[in-house]
C-alpha cells in the first residue's frame, strides 16, 4: 500500500494554485445527465472522486472525454439501469444520481452512497423532498428504488440545511411540473455554482446561494459550457499551512469571500495575511493565541476545515476548544495527532475538544481516518520535525489535486511511496 513519507519543517515560498471545487464537481458531473444536449465542463480537478463518477457514467453508457482539467459529457444515449452496489459505494456524491436519473427518467435504482466514517449521515431529506415531489420509495436494506409517474413541484421545508438534500431536490425539481420551493436550503458556494450550471442549461432557478430556492421547472435543458469554482476547503487546507511554515506563500486563484470564517478565526490567533481579489499570501508564522472554533453551515466555520484547523491550534499558545455541530465522529484524526506529540482531549460525546499548546509536532507513522483527517496528518507531517508516514493515502487523493506537486513545488519535501 502507498503511503506519503514527509520530511517536515522545509519552509514554504512560491505560489500554491487552488483547483476546482471537489464538492462542486462531484453534483456537477451527475447534473450534467440532465441535459438533453452535451455540456462541457472545465476546472476540473483530477481526484480519484471524479474517476469514481466518470465509472457511473459509463456504466449508464452516457459518452464522457476527459481532457486535462475539462469534462464533455453527452448523456444522449444513456441508459437508466441500476447503478450497483460497489459503483453506489465508492463515494458520498454517487447519490446525485438519485436526483438526477428521477428528474430525468422518473426513475432511479441505486444503493446507499459511500464516503467519509465522519457520522451516520443519513439521507432521510434527501428522500422527503423525493417524496415530496411525488416519488415513491422503495427501501430493501441498502437498496432503493425512487420512482414517479409524473414528478410535481412542491414546498419543502428542510429539518437541517443539508448541502446534499438541496443539490439533490434541485435536481429532481428541475424538470418537475411546476414550481418547487425550498425552505431552510443550504446557502454553501457550490449550491449557487450548481444552480447557474443547471440555469445555463435552461433551468429556473432562483435563490440559490440563500435560504430559500425557488425551481420553475422546464421541459429541456441545451448545451453549456461551466466552470468550477474554486475549492474553498483546498484553499482553507494550504492558507492553514502557510499560517504555520509560510514564508510568503501565496495561495491563488481562489475567492477570500468564501473563506471568511476561517480568515476572522486565524487573525483573531494572530496570523497577519495579504488578501487580494483572488488570492493571500501569508508573510511568515508569528506567535499565536489560542482561539475557539464551533463549526457551522456556511457561512459558518466549515466542518471540513476543522481537522486541519486542529493542527494550527496546537502551535498556539493556551488552551483553544474545538465544537464540532455538524458530524458526531469527526475527531479520530485527533488520536492521531496526539502520536505526534499534541496535548488533547476528546469529551466522550464527541463534540467538543480541547488542544493545549504550544506543542512541538514530532514525525510518526500515522493512519488517514478520512479526506480531510488525513489532510491535517499531512499539514502536521509538514510543520513536525524527523518524518512522517502517512498510511491510508487514498483518502487524501478523494480529494486534492496534485498534492504532492503543488507542495514541492514551494518546497516541502514530500512524496508518495
Ligand atoms: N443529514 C441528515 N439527513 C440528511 C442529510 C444530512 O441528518 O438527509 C445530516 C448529516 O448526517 C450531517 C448534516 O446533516 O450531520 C450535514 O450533512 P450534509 O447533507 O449537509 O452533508 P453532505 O451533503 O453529506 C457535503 C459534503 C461534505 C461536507 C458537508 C457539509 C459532498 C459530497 N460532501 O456532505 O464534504 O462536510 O456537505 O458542508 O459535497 C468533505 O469534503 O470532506 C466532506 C465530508
Amino acid at each position: 500500500m502507498a503511503k506519503i513519507r514527509i520530511e517536515g519543517g522545509h519552509k514554504l515560498s512560491g505560489t500554491i494554485p487552488i483547483s476546482g471545487a471537489k464538492n462542486s464537481v462531484v453534483a456537477l458531473i451527475p447534473a450534467a445527465i440532465l441535459c438533453d444536449e452535451i455540456v462541457t465542463i472545465s476546472n476540473v480537478p483530477e481526484i480519484t472522486d471524479v474517476d469514481d463518477l466518470e465509472n457511473i457514467l459509463v456504466h449508464l453508457n452516457a459518452k464522457i472525454t476527459r481532457t486535462v482539467g475539462k469534462v464533455e459529457i453527452n448523456a444522449g444515449d444513456i441508459i437508466n439501469k441500476e447503478i450497483t452496489e460497489t459503483l453506489s459505494k465508492k463515494l458520498r456524491a454517487s447519490y446525485y444520481f438519485m436526483g438526477a436519473l428521477l428528474g430525468k427518467f422518473n426513475k432511479v435504482e441505486m444503493y446507499f452512497p459511500g464516503g467519509c466514517s465522519i457520522g451516520a449521515r443519513p439521507i432521510n431529506l434527501h428522500l422527503k423532498g423525493f417524496e415530496l415531489l411525488g416519488a415513491t420509495i422503495t427501501e430493501e436494506g441498502n437498496h432503493f428504488t425512487i420512482e414517479a409517474e409524473k414528478l410535481k413541484g412542491a414546498h419543502i421545508y428542510l429539518d437541517f440545511p443539508s448541502v446534499g438534500a438541496t443539490i439533490n431536490i434541485m435536481l429532481a425539481a428541475v424538470k418537475a411540473k411546476g414550481k418547487t420551493v425550498i425552505d431552510n436550503a443550504a446557502a454553501e458556494p457550490e449550491i449557487a455554482n450548481i444552480a447557474t450550471f443547471l440555469n445555463n442549461m435552461g433551468a429556473k432557478i432562483k435563490g440559490a446561494g440563500t435560504s430559500t430556492i425557488t425551481i420553475t421547472g422546464v421541459k429541456y435543458l441545451h448545451s453549456c459550457f461551466h466552470e468550477v469554482i474554486p475549492d474553498r476547503i483546498e484553499a482553507g487546507t494550504y492558507l492553514i499551512l502557510a499560517s504555520l511554515i509560510g514564508d510568503n506563500l501565496k495561495i491563488d486563484n481562489m475567492i477570500p469571500h468564501h473563506l471568511e470564517a476561517l480568515i476572522a478565526k486565524l487573525k483573531e490567533a494572530g496570523v497577519e495575511m495579504e488578501i487580494g481579489l483572488d488570492n493571500i499570501t501569508v508573510s511568515s508564522p508569528g506567535n499565536y493565541k489560542a482561539t475557539d472554533i464551533k463549526t457551522l453551515v456556511y457561512p459558518g466555520f466549515a466542518t471540513d476545515l476543522q481537522q486541519v484547523m486542529s493542527v494550527f491550534l496546537t502551535q498556539c499558545k493556551g488552551r483553544s476548544s474545538i465544537e464540532e455541530t455538524i458530524y458526531e465522529n469527526r475527531f479520530n484524526s485527533l488520536y492521531e495527532l496526539e502520536k505526534m506529540g499534541a496535548i488533547v482531549k476528546v469529551r466522550n460525546d464527541n463534540h467538543k475538544a480541547t488542544i493545549k499548546g504550544k506543542t512541538p509536532l514530532v514525525g510518526a507513522d500515522v493512519n488517514a481516518t478520512d479526506l480531510r483527517g488525513g489532510a491535517a496528518l499531512l499539514v502536521a507531517g509538514l510543520i513536525a520535525s524527523g518524518v512522517t508516514n502517512i498510511d491510508n493515502i487514498s483518502y487524501i487523493l478523494r480529494g486534492y489535486d496534485h498534492i504532492i506537486e503543488k507542495l514541492t513545488n514551494v518546497g516541502a519535501k514530500i512524496e508518495i511511496i
